[in-house]
């Protein structure tokens, strides 16, 4: 897939994407929020990866479920994700927090971002409708 083409969020790979997350959310270490969240990420060149938020007794060292998927990618040598699912125990959708989308707007400029949650809701968006004008890698 060209980087610049955006992943519809009727993809089938987003059923499995959404799966992914959901179930990563299991192993959320979240005793201080107990507010247990799952994300995973779709490599461009088809790997998922995916991981759950991390908490810290000193709470600002909490690690967000989105990096952790994202930089386990990274970590895998890849540099270029088409789609980021989260899940979070919610009634409605909820959408990542400012610094997650910030990291993801550097490694899946053009990646829809989709959420599910408990309830049968869904929503997406593109990183332009999360982040607009964001500051990147051009910038510099
Ligand atoms: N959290 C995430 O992992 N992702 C989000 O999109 C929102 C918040 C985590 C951080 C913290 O462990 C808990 O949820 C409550 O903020």
């Amino acid at each position: 897939m060209k980087p610049s083409m955006t992943l519809p969020a009727a993809d089938p790979r987003i059923e499995a994407l959404l799966d992914a997350a959901r179930s990563a959310s299991a192993l959320a270490y979240a005793p201080y929020s107990r507010f247990h969240v799952g994300a995973a990420v779709l490599a461009d060149d088809g790997r998922i990866f995916a991981a759950a938020n991390v908490e810290n007794a000193s709470y600002g060292l909490t690690s967000c479920a989105e990096r952790n998927a994202l930089f386990a990618a990274v970590s895998a040598g890849v540099r270029n994700v088409t789609a980021v699912a989260i899940h979070t125990p919610t009634g409605a959708p909820v959408s990542p927090c400012g610094a997650c989308r910030q990291v993801i707007r550097e490694f899946g400029p053009d990646a829809v971002v989709v959420s599910c949650c408990d309830g049968d809701a869904r929503r997406s968006w593109t990183i332009d409708e999360l982040l607009p004008g964001a500051f990147g890698p051009h910038d510099l």
